[in-house]
Formats: structure tokens, sequence, C-alpha cells
């Protein structure tokens, strides 16, 4: 039997909590599968505190206190207060699992927690967009650089494969483009237009369901799709996309007659972001885009999201899956973290 995994936990909200439930309704089947003894030495969440016990937390118990409190410093051993630098920078976590929230813009504070881990031999995991985005390749360096590993499964479409997917599973394939849904809140809002509820309507009802962002202007003006694709044509195509390379359109100038209309000719309104070559450069846009039925992708609806993968040994391969949630971005992480494990 290996030793133990050492995590320590950063992010404590829907999908930083589901990833320790996960852990600990799995860590015996884990144990018996993989042969991953996963222990949770340390959390820290924005505002509920931190916790770390170079031991191990008990699991069962800190989320029964935590469950009641709503503080993570109501467990009743453990050192209280680290910060999240600390946590990531002092304790004995070997694998850091980062779920805070995205900053599209500047990455930050994230960007900064993944270097010190990388700097100091951690593999991250994470299932932010923000680092994932904007400083893929220099963090894939830095991570190659310490021998550790630096896995971002969960950015995009969350726990349904999608980097991994293309960059393993399809490992030998030449792949020239991919695009797909990879907005849950938006592809939402436009199925549900299409059953004649109003945009607004639709949009409460996404946030109220927790798939849109923070700040839902991300996704309907296609911010969240231009990360996600960033991330694709990046990791997969082995671009160097920034944001203001990717052409963006959301969906807020969309209509009930825009959808209508779309309808009679047999279509669909989809919000598409694509990766693709042209004269070896990576490009990608996000864009409202009419799609026949006869599209697997003009099928994919509610918050699922999919990509189409165009490669050279099948043509197109398509997954589709959910693409949000506290649970399934939690077993996006936990895939990286048995992936680590694994190597
Ligand atoms: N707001 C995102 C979505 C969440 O709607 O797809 C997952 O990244």
């Amino acid at each position: 039997m290996r030793e133990m995994t050492n995590i320590a936990l950063i992010g404590f909200g829907a999908v930083g909590k589901s990833l320790a439930e996960t852990i600990r309704d799995k860590h015996d089947w884990l144990k018996e599968r993989y042969g991953l003894d996963a222990k949770l030495v340390a959390i820290s969440g924005r505002s509920k505190g931190s916790i770390y016990d170079s031991e191990g937390l008990d699991l069962e118990e800190l989320l029964e206190v935590f469950n009641e409190t709503g503080n993570l410093e109501s467990y009743p051993k453990g050192i209280k207060g680290l910060s999240s630098m600390e946590i990531i920078t002092e304790t004995n976590a070997q694998i850091i699992a980062e779920a805070t929230i995205t900053n599209i813009k500047t990455g930050e504070p994230t960007l900064s927690y993944v270097k010190a881990a990388l700097s100091k031999g951690k593999h991250v995991v994470t299932s932010n967009k923000g680092p994932a985005a904007l400083a893929y390749n220099e963090l894939q360096k830095l991570a190659l650089e310490n021998g550790v590993q630096f896995r971002i499964e969960s950015t995009v479409l969350s726990g349904t494969p999608a980097i991994n997917f293309s960059t393993e599973s399809l490992a030998g394939h030449k792949i020239t483009s991919v695009k797909g849904i990879i907005n849950g809140t938006t592809n939402y809002i436009l199925a549900e237009m299409e059953q004649g509820r109003p945009y607004e309507d639709a949009l409460v009802e996404a946030q109220r369901l927790g798939y849109a962002e923070a700040d839902p202007t991300a996704d309907v003006d296609g911010w969240d799709a231009v990360a996600k694709i960033m991330i694709l044509g990046n990791v997969v195509l082995g671009g160097d996309l920034r944001s203001s390379d990717v052409e963006r359109t959301g969906i807020t100038g969309i209509t009930m007659e825009d959808v209508e209309a779309a309808k009679a000719e047999e279509k669909r309104i989809k919000l598409i972001a694509e990766a693709y070559m042209e004269d070896g450069v990576v490009k990608a846009k996000v864009a409202p885009t009419w799609l026949p039925l006869s599209d697997p992708l003009a099928n994919v609806n509610g918050t699922l999201n999919a990509i189409t993968v165009m490669t050279d040994g099948l043509e197109e391969v398509t997954v589709i899956g959910g693409g949000a949630g506290g649970l399934g971005t939690a077993h996006g992480l936990l895939s990286d973290i048995i992936a680590i494990h694994r190597h």
C-alpha cells in the first residue's frame, strides 16, 4: 500500500465543500480501487476561517460542525487562523486543491497561490478559470521545473472530461479545432427562451440553480466562455491566446424574435465558442450561432455543456455532460488528484 496523499483545500464554497464531502464518502473506495489514501490536512475559506491538522482532518466531524456553525474554526482540534498562503507554503500538504472564485481579469489572488505552491514543489489541481486562462503556459513550465503537476480538468465542462480527454485520451491525434457550448447559464437561458420564457426570468432561475457566476455578466456577455475557450485553445491546440485575441459576442442582444426566427428555419441559437488554427496560428471566438438541428451541439439543452473536437484520426468527437455545479466540479478535481497519484 502506498503512503498517504496529503491535500490542502483552498476555497470552501459549493465546489470546495463538495470535494471535502466526496473525499469523506469515497475515501475507502479510492483506497481500495486506486491505492489512494486521500487525506485532507487543511482547508481555508474566504469568509469561513481555516483549519490545519498535519495528521489529517476528521471530515465526518469537521463537516458536521461546519454545517452547524458555518465556520471551519469550530472544529475542536488543529491549528486555526492560517492564511491561504500559509496553508499553501507552510503545511505538509503535497497537493493543493484550489476552488476559489474565478477572477477572469487578473487571475488573482489564485494566480499567486498557484505560483507559490508550484515553486514550493506542490502539485496543484484547480477549478479556477483565471490562472488557467491567463497563464497556463507559464504555470505549466513552473510545474515542470519543480517536478510537480498543474492540472485543470475541472475548469472546462466541470467534471465532464474535456481537458484530459483531449490531451490524454486523444493523444496521438492531431487536433485542429475545438468548439462547443461551454457556458451552462447562457445555454439554459437560450433553451428557456425557446420555450417562451423571458430572458430575465431565465437568468434569475440560472442564478438560483447556482450555475451563474458571482457576477452573471461574466456569463451573458461571454467572458466565462472566453476564459474557457482560451484554456482549450492554449492547452489543446498549443496556442498563446490572450483575452483580447478572442472575438466575443454574448447573448444579451438575442431577442425572442431571433429565437423564433431560428426555430422557423429548423435551427437553434447556441452560444458557440471555438478555437481553431488559421495560417498556423490559434484563433478563437465566442458568438451566438444558428445551428441546424442535425448538429449534435444543437441538441445540447438546459445547463448541459459539450465540446466537439476535430481530430485527424476520428474526425469529430463530441462529449456532452454537466458543465457546472459543486458535485460535478469536485469530481473534476478528484480525477486530477487521482491522475497525480497514478503518475
Ligand atoms: N457560470 C458557469 C456556467 C459555471 O454557467 O457554465 C461553470 O464554469
